[in-house]
């Protein structure tokens, strides 16, 4: 008997399938591009029946019409991720943020914390097979995760949805089924400015023959990913699969051929892109999508050969500390998988972690090296786990390098126009000893 029998009493509409959430209930969304438009409209739209309804979600480029503060005492937000959309309302108090966890670890979360123990699980998965078995799509991150920890699970079938390789899911487990077509949130891209464009070709140039990347999203790494285009036998393990690697794997230079584990194939957990590239993923054995605690699990990631990890930050402080997160003491995004990928990147033979940014922010007013963070950033990348940082100026290697070095390798990639104040404060500092 095929699933579509077999589950003929849980198929039913959006509207019913929500009608079931209760005041109080914590409910999580498959993340990012995987969130479930039909599901999450459905319940926004009952939303004047229900009382404090803990929402759970990553960082989605959807309307997230749910953080509108007309919602406020019927919904409330636990944001994993800060975004555009996220980050006002939780200035105003009506998102908590979960800060201090690595992205690997957010199942465990959802396992073990009282507090983010989902009730529901609204997802999104392609159209399954005969026996029932489907793919999460775009987005098996925390999908996974969230539905083998929910106490029950809606599933959207949304046939626009590409079946990816790797993680099954049995939609006969799900206690309601939605199906229903909706548009995928698709990311853009940017064109790189020049400063993008040379820190670019700084960060390509460490790149190796035969290495394991991880890039993520963004006019920084499109930009990379560009000038990997004469390297030989690339692989992929990735938190996110990207619409640059789509072309390197067409060109022949990513051919997952050197990889140490899962060979052959390109690993992420997550995919975002446009629809050509969702298309060109659907059913293309080159790709595979597992969970978050698989792919980002420093251990898994380190066992690589040559893993290449490729981040961005948003300053660098002369002992070697990277924030990635906070803005003059504010928080401003997450750390993500970063920090797993910097470790695993550490673990694996050959690898090498590299963070980017550029030089200065405000029109070359504030440098992004900078002598010490100001009271309220945080340290999203230590000392012991930093590798190289990237601006326009070069590339500093931090590794093994002793407390002088690393201010003097730091100062040589600022700004030339902050060079001799931050040297100033090296000294006064005591990293680096006054001349004469
Ligand atoms: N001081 C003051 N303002 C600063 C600043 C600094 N040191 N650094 C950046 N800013 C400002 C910028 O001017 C910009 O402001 P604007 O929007 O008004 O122009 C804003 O902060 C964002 O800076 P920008 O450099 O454009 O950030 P971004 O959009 O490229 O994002 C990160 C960079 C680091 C925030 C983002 O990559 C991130 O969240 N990373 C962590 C998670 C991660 O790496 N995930 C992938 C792992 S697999």
């Amino acid at each position: 008997m095929g699933w579509r029998e077999r589950c003929k009493e849980k198929i039913t509409t959006a509207q019913e399938a929500v009608s079931h959430i209760a005041s109080g209930d914590k409910v999580i969304f498959a993340d990012w591009v995987g969130e479930p438009p039909a599901l999450v409209d459905a319940l926004v739209a009952r939303y004047a029946e229900l009382e404090n309804v803990e929402i759970i979600h990553g960082m989605s480029p959807g309307p997230n019409a749910y953080l509108d503060q007309k919602y406020t005492g019927h919904f409330h937000h636990t944001s994993l991720f800060l975004g555009a959309k996220s980050r006002p309302p939780y200035y105003a108090g009506q998102v908590d943020f979960l800060g201090g966890s690595n992205f690997h670890e957010w199942p465990q979360i959802f396992e073990e914390s009282p507090d983010l123990n989902p009730h529901w699980a609204l997802v999104q998965v392609a159209p399954p097979d005969e026996d029932g078995l489907c793919s999460f799509g775009n987005s098996c991150c925390f999908t996974e995760p969230a539905v083998r920890t929910a106490a029950k699970v809606i599933v959207q079938i949304n046939p626009e949805m590409p079946t990816l390789g790797g993680f099954r899911y049995d939609i006969t487990k799900a206690d309601y089924i939605v199906e229903q077509s909706s548009p995928l949130y698709t990311v853009g891209r940017a064109e790189p400015s020049d400063v993008i464009q040379t820190i670019a070709d700084y960060c390509a140039s460490l790149v190796e023959d035969g290495a394991t990347i991880q890039l993520g999203i963004g006019a920084l790494p499109d930009a990379i990913a560009r000038n990997l285009m004469n390297k030989k036998d690339l692989g992929v393990h990735s938190e996110t699969l990207t619409e640059s690697m789509m072309e390197l794997v067409k060109a022949g230079v990513i051919n997952n051929s050197r990889k140490t584990i899962n060979p052959g194939v390109c690993i992420g957990s997550q995919a975002a892109g446009s629809m050509e590239f969702y298309q060109f993923l659907d059913h293309n054995p080159a790709f595979a999508v597992y969970p978050v605690d698989y792919v980002n699990d420093p251990y898994v990631i380190g066992q690589n050969y040559k893993q290449t990890s490729i981040n961005a930050c948003l300053e660098v402080d002369l002992l070697g500390q990277a924030n990635s997160e906070t803005v003059n003491g504010r928080q401003y995004s997450g750390i993500g998988g970063q920090l797993d990928h910097v470790r695993g990147a550490r673990l694996s033979k050959g690898g090498k972690s590299i963070l980017a940014l550029k030089s200065t922010a405000k029109n070359d007013t504030i440098s992004k090296i900078v002598p010490c963070f100001v009271p309220g950033n945080v340290t999203t990348v230590s000392r012991y786990d930093i590798d190289y940082v990237v601006t326009e100026y070069g590339i500093a290697a931090l590794r093994h390098k002793n407390v002088r070095q690393r201010a003097e390798a730091l100062i040589a990639i600022a700004h030339p126009k902050f060079r001799e104040e931050l040297m100033a404060k090296a000294v006064e500092m005591g990293l680096i000893p006054a001349q004469g």
